[in-house]
């Protein structure tokens, strides 16, 4: 097997997601490494997820620097210094630096509660985004993991799974139905980049099935 793909996970929430990657890749599903993780809140859960499973973790917040350049260097500089391969944003509410997606052309993931191109864009996340699914009248809603661009959401799909929207769903029971499908998904993706199955063409993402 080749050496497990260096992972350095973005996050800003409770870390549900990057606990269900690091959940399989100790159940041998999924030849990664989280090598570093980083919160730009300091009272984020995901930094407590990270000390608990024993990887560097780090709050590093735009505020702490002068600008948005040096920001976009210190984060350039933390993921060469932990060998980066590829950047998963697990919950992750801020925009990366474009300097960023530069350097990592095709090599940043990001989680979405919805099946985009629906129910995405700035302004939604979290329960706001199950409560337009619910107020829209949707029959289905689900996941998305994409590649990440320079703007919200926008990027190409990688991988999606729907889940039923169910009668009487609250943002709450809705939220939770997608996140067991996040968990499964988050997974698949970059278990798909460590097999370096996935082709890119465009918005194209095409899955190998060597
Ligand atoms: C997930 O629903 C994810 O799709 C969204 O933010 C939430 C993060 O949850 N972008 P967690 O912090 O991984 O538990």
């Amino acid at each position: 097997m080749s050496a497990p793909l260096r992972i350095a996970a973005f996050a800003s929430g409770r870390g549900s997601n990057l606990e269900a990657v690091l959940e399989n890749i100790k159940a041998g599903k999924l030849n990664a490494k989280v090598v570093v993780v980083i919160s730009n809140r300091s009272k984020a859960g995901v930094l407590q997820v990270a000390g608990q499973w024993g990887i560097p973790a780090f709050h590093i917040s735009q505020i702490q620097f002068e600008d948005k350049d040096e920001f976009a260097t210190h984060l350039l500089k933390v993921l060469t210094e932990y060998e980066t391969q590829l950047v998963v944003l697990a919950g992750y509410l801020k925009k990366m630096p474009l300097e960023i997606v530069r350097a990592f052309k095709n090599k940043i993931l990001n989680i979405h509660p919805a099946l985009l191109p629906s129910f995405g864009g700035k302004g939604l996340y979290g329960h706001l985004v199950h409560e337009a699914v619910l107020e829209y009248g949707c029959k289905i809603s689900g996941a998305t993991v994409h590649l990440v661009d320079d703007e919200y959401d926008t990027g190409a799909p990688i991988v999606q799974r729907c889940v039923p929207v169910k009668e009487g769903d609250t943002a709450e029971t809705l939220a939770a139905r997608v996140l067991q499908v996040e968990h499964q998904i988050f997974s698949e993706a970059i278990q798909l980049f460590a097999e370096g199955k996935v082709e890119i063409e465009g918005r194209r993402v095409r899955i190998l099935s060597k």
